[in-house]
């Protein structure tokens, strides 16, 4: 394939960071975008010129000439448009977090495994210098065995308000918004071991009874959640997330191995410091390394451009939505948790065939 023609679902926001990373990608172009908001559409096609608008997105589906389909539509709506590309033939870069349904989730995952297309989530954070680091370290057994990690994404007083504090367009909070990056990115250290058991409570008291910004008292989701996951490797994680607190941090992320430990500080997986800290032993005395002088990286294209990489050239997608999963399993038993005063639930992951 010389050129991978995408066409966009959700011309809103974040759209904009995908428009302008694809129009910077030789062998990519967007020829089309499909939204319900006419003025949303319209703005996009003066901005990026894309040619083609539709209302309705599975009449955008129809056209063989469309080989990817770029989903930006709010976090409850990822599920449906995501399942009609990949059984209309097309690869999917779905936004982060994958959905904010569970069920919608694995209905994405098994559209993928049915299609064989490519499903990628655009988690970011995986495209960073840090998060790489952070990956080569673990991988070259620096760590020993991960036993213990704590994953976190916080923010003081960061709840973004308008569609993402709404159950219809956003489905979850806090979780879904920041706590996907501490969650994917821990699992990715960690090698993706199966959870079993998941404990937690959520809670939206601060956005509730906001005193800076009154109309955050209409927050209907989560703006704090806390998670202790029992995977079934042996390995323990506690989960933690917030977008208001009055606190300056929930501590970093940080896996503690066999052999060292490592701490993580990266845009909202925020810790006492930005940059990959190791902390070890040589011969008995104690030895830490840190890595901080990372070359910026234009995330948005880093992502794109692997996605379009993976398409043109027949690979597999570099973020597999089977991973990405265990992000929403995590997530699902956090909140079912909750519904039973935060008292244990078992989680499942499902196979694909
Ligand atoms: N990667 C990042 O840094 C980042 C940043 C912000 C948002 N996001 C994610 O991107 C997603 C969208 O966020 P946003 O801030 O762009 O939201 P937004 O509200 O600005 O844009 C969403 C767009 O989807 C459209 N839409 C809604 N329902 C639709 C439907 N059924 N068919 C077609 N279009 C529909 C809306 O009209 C709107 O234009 C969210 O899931 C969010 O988590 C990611």
């Amino acid at each position: 394939m010389d050129t991978v023609r995408f066409g966009l679902i959700g011309a809103g926001g974040i759209s904009n960071q995908h428009c302008r990373a694809i129009s910077k990608i030789e062998g990519a172009e967007i020829v089309a975008a499909a939204d319900i908001n006419e003025a949303n559409l319209k703005r996009a096609q003066e901005r990026w010129g894309i040619p083609d608008l539709y209302p309705d997105y599975n009449r955008m589906l129809e056209r063989d000439d469309i080989d990817a389909v770029l989903v930006c539509t709010p976090t409850a709506i990822h599920g449906a448009p995501t399942v009609a590309a990949l059984r209309a033939g097309k690869h999917v870069l779905c936004e982060k977090p994958m959905e904010a349904s569970l069920e919608r989730a694995i209905e994405m995952t098994q559209a993928a495994h049915e299609s064989g297309k490519n499903l990628m989530v655009a988690l970011k954070l995986r495209f960073t210098p840090h998060v790489k680091k952070a990956k080569e370290i673990v991988d070259a057994g620096t760590l020993g065995e991960i036993y213990y990690a704590e994953a976190i994404a916080d923010r003081r007083r960061g709840n973004p308000g308008g569609s993402f504090i709404r159950k219809a367009t956003a489905g979850l909070g806090a979780c879904a918004d920041i706590g996907v990056y501490a969650l994917d990115t821990a699992l990715y250290l960690m090698g993706h071991p199966k959870p079993i058991a998941v404990s937690g409570i959520t809670s939206n008291y601060l956005s509730r009874h906001c005193t800076w910004n009154p109309a955050l008292r209409e927050t209907e989701v989560e703006d704090f959640a806390c998670g202790w996951v029992l995977f079934e490797n042996g390995a323990r994680m506690v989960f933690k997330t917030c977008w208001c607190m009055h606190m300056d941090s929930l501590g970093g992320t940080i896996f503690l191995g066999t052999k060292a430990g490592l701490r993580i500080g990266i845009g909202e997986v925020r810790g006492p410091q930005e940059g990959v800290y190791v902390y070890g032993d040589k011969d008995g005395e104690i030895h830490d390394q840190a890595y901080r002088d990372f070359e910026p990286v234009d995330v948005f294209l880093a992502e794109d451009a692997a996605f379009v990489h993976a398409v043109r050239n027949g690979l597999p997608s570099p973020i597999p939505p089977d991973e990405v999963l265990l992000t929403q399993i995590i997530i699902q038993g956090v909140v079912d948790s909750q519904a039973r005063g935060g008292r244990e639930v078992e989680v499942h992951v499902p196979t694909f065939t």
